[in-house]
């Protein structure tokens, strides 16, 4: 194949390398605009992976490259005056120079053409004549933006700005350095390449930055600056630019967050930043321009392939791990920019949120890396969960936690979950068997599902109620299990269905009405949730104080049953958080339009259930943090007035849910997809949260509850199917003093001693 190759950064040096291993007599010409040993950066930074990969692909370059190596173990948090250090980080870099001529080199051996000093031109008509034209022409690609429409491209330009620069200060760890100034936060991230010679990239808030006046500074006053600012970490070296043709602010960046729906069209391809960037934050963006070039030669070299569906494979087989890269990218660039959330935390939690925030190490990868400093850290989070009574060394989730006078015996948590299995609102032997159970298999809180105060206020036929005495005894009969033979203490979640009423149980379908026996519905407004759905009944003043009564007649039943705990159900779409969503509330009266109305009933009924509320039981409440649909419906920061609204009327804690509101919804799933919004709101609300959604992992929740992204860690389907997944967590992970019932102790015994064999073997075989 003739080949012509846009770009000689590591993408388009690395393709040429691969494809001449791969067939000699492919003819491949790359041309660079710049003179050799001319580029932007410092040093990039590798992971072992990628390492493997370049041994695989061609162990002679990827032994000059690895002699070449820098390597270190630290990572140093710098804070507000404290140095915290963890190990086991395992990292390599090498300088993006040095990098660059061992590609050239081996690629003039290997019979590459190389042009230097060449601009290319992507209208130019001698594009047509090779077979292949590849982009690798980095972020700023001419030759996408010549096809932008066909190659869909999208452009995220993100908020802060960073500049990349170097010094001859050797860092001997990966550094942070967090510096607060007049202007707001500014930092550095920091590493060593090469034996004389550190990249040094400061990053700030464009408000930080412009109150600096670094937008109307030259680069030399800039770089003045940033080395007055940091040079408690330079030790009298100097910073130094190396994109000295930038004048003035030029070399300020944002970073672009570039992907793109195709990445082929006609002749050319689209290859490393040209297709796709991943933040300088997560190191990454060598990683991916060297591994698409291994897979595309690949991939063209594959006998048997056309070149279309080589380049239908290229995609197909790269998109997924791009995916995945860039989604860690962005956990971790959303970390920077809202760093104000977490700098509050004490500085090892605000070191552990800051290496877990890709949420590509976790907790259990921690401890592989540095064993000594998770032990510390799990140490501070117990002393801080018991006010320094306890100094124990184990993980977070079975720390306890204290809410007014009720105190869980750890974090995990059942999530309300409606069984759809009651006559007339009454549980029966099916609930006890199931909140009994539950109990039983070691969570800290459980709660109910989402318990009506009326019979209009029924979800479907087969939901729980309390309304009257039937109910109470039920439920007494439960609790009193439930306090009588674990340590688990119960939550009443309350609610009312206003719109989404009348529906048939939950595996007969969702929200569809019943085929006969509907009872009218009332909400908000009369808006339908969907066309098949009645259409409401807006709520009178009248209407609002039978319903806040009701709710506040089922909080004393509440109180006489037992339950250490009450939950209002806000979330979801049902009558509170349609009153909530601007989506289902039309209003024009002072209960609809701005959030503050929209908040007012809402408030109401949650501050006469308070009131009837003993004052040392804890009570929470479930908001959905944001509708799914944009800026039309709630958004994650109406969540936090929300929540901050609820904790003014003395909620105890939000129980953080997204979505269910709107049939427009478009939610984004994924591992922990929630969680997010319940740090948003626990770190910039400053409130007690429990994070729900696609929690499934012990590994998740220690994660979250050391990074202060939740207090406490709700799960529902996994309880579904098991019951005992506390206790299955406390014996994976060797956790001894978690309450078991007498009667189970020997199986709970038994199954941690099979799980560390299996888990020693499987650590023999890894050594072995
Ligand atoms: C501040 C910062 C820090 C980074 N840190 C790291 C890190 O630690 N680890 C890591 O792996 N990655 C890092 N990266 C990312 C990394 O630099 C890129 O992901 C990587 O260089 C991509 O390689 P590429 O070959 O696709 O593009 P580039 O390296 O950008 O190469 C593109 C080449 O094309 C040439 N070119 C462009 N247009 C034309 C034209 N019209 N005609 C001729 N030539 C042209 C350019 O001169 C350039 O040499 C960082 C990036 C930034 C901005
Ligand atoms: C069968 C089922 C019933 C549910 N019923 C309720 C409920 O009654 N009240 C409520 O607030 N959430 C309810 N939910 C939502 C869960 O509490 C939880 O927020 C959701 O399932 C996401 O958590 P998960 O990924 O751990 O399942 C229900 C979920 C399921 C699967």
């Amino acid at each position: 194949m003739h080949i012509a190759c846009i770009g000689g950064g590591p993408a388009g040096l690395y393709f040429a390398i691969s494809m001449k291993l791969r067939d000699p007599a492919h003819d491949i010409e790359i041309f660079e605009r710049n003179a050799p040993g001319v580029t932007f950066g410092w040093g990039v930074v590798f992971s072992d992976q990628t390492v493997e990969n370049l041994e695989r692909n061609d162990p002679k370059a990827a032994q000059i490259i690895a002699d070449e190596f820098a390597h270190w173990d630290d990572i140093d948090v710098h804070i507000e005056g404290e140095c915290i250090t963890s190990s086991g980080h395992g990292f390599i870099g090498i300088g993006r120079k040095r990098l660059l001529e061992i590609l050239q080199d081996r690629a003039r051996e290997l019979g590459v053409t190389l042009h230097f000093n060449a601009e290319c031109n992507p209208a130019d008509p001698k594009w047509q004549d090779y077979d292949l034209v590849i982009a690798a022409d980095g972020a700023n690609s001419r030759f996408r933006d010549a096809h932008a429409d066909a190659f869909q491209v999208d452009i995220d330009v993100r908020a802060n700005k960073f500049v990349w620069l170097g010094t001859s200060k050797v860092f001997e760890a990966f550094t942070f350095a967090f510096e607060e100034t007049e202007h707001g936060w500014i930092w550095a991230h920091a590493y060593r390449f090469a034996p004389d010679c550190s990249t040094f990239i400061v990053e700030c808030s464009e408000a930080t930055w412009r109150s600096f006046g670094f937008d109307k500074m030259s680069q030399e006053e800039s770089i003045a600056v940033c080395e007055k600012l940091f040079a408690k970490y330079l030790d009298g070296h100097s910073l130094q630019s190396n994109a000295t043709h930038l004048v003035g602010s030029a070399a300020w960046l944002n970073f672009r967050r570039i992907k793109c729906e195709n990445w082929a069209v006609g002749n050319t391809i689209l290859l490393g930043d040209a297709a796709h960037t991943a933040h300088f934050s997560i190191g990454s963006g060598t990683k991916l321009a060297l591994e698409d070039a291994i897979k595309l030669a690949e991939v063209l070299n594959r006998p048997g392939l056309s070149r279309d569906a080589a380049l239908f494979e290229y995609q197909a087989e790269r998109n997924l791990e791009v995916l995945k890269l860039q989604n860690s990218a962005r956990n971790s660039t959303e970390w920077f920019e809202t760093l104000h959330r977490y700098l509050h935390f004490e500085p090892l939690q605000f070191a552990y949120s800051l290496l877990t925030r890709s949420q590509r190490i976790s907790h259990e990868n921690l401890r592989l890396r540095d064993r000594e400093w998770l032990e510390g850290v799990e140490r501070w989070f117990w002393k801080r969960a018991t006010d320094g009574r306890s100094n124990k060394t184990a993980p977070p989730m079975f720390a306890p936690f204290k809410l007014r006078e009720m105190e869980v015996e750890n974090r995990i948590t059942v999530s309300p979950m409606a069984m759809y299995s009651a006559l007339d609102g009454i549980p029966n032997d099916f609930h006890f068997v199931h909140y009994g159970e539950r109990a039983l298999g070691g969570a800290g809180l459980i709660f109910t599902e989402m318990t009506c105060v009326s019979p209009e206020g029924r979800i479907s036929p087969g939901c729980t109620g309390m309304w009257n005495a039937d109910h109470v005894a039920a439920w007494t009969k439960i609790v009193n299990f439930v306090h009588a033979n674990s340590k688990a203490k119960i939550c009443l979640q309350l609610g009312h269905s206003g719109g989404k009423g009348s529906t048939k149980l939950g595996w007969e379908g969702n929200d569809v009405p019943l085929d006969e026996g509907n009872w009218p519905v009332m909400a908000a407004s009369d808006v339908p949730w969907s066309p098949v759905n009645q259409v409401p009944t807006p709520m009178t003043r009248a209407d609002m104080d039978v319903v806040r009564d009701q709710f506040v007649t089922a909080v004393r039943m509440g109180v006489e049953a037992g339950f250490d705990m009450v939950e209002l159900h806000a979330a979801h779409g049902y009558l509170l958080s349609g009153f909530l969503t601007p989506l289902q509330n039309r209003r024009s009266d002072e209960y609809g339009g701005s959030l503050e109305n929209r908040l007012r009933y809402p408030l109401e009924v949650f501050r006469a259930m308070r009131d009837a509320w003993p004052k040392e039981r804890p009570m929470s409440v479930r908001i959905s943090a944001t509708d799914w649909v944009g800026d039309e419906g709630i958004t994650p920061e109406d969540a936090v007035e929300i929540a901050e609204a609820f904790r003014n009327e003395s909620a105890d804690l939000i129980d953080v849910s997204a979505g269910q509101t709107s049939t427009d919804a478009q939610p984004v799933y994924g591992r922990m997809f929630q969680t997010p919004f319940s740090d948003k709101l626990r770190n910039e609300g400053r409130l007690a949260t429990m994070a729900v959604g696609n929690i499934y992992e012990p590994d998740h929740a220690n994660s979250i509850l050391a990074a202060g992204r939740a207090d406490l860690v709700a799960l529902a389907r996994p309880h579904l199917i098991d019951p005992f997944w506390t206790l299955r967590a406390a014996a994976a992970l060797d956790y001894r003093d978690i309450h078991v019932p007498p009667q189970y102790l020997n199986g709970q015994a038994q199954l941690a001693r099979n799980l560390k064999r299996e888990a020693e073997a499987a650590a023999a075989a890894l050594r072995a």
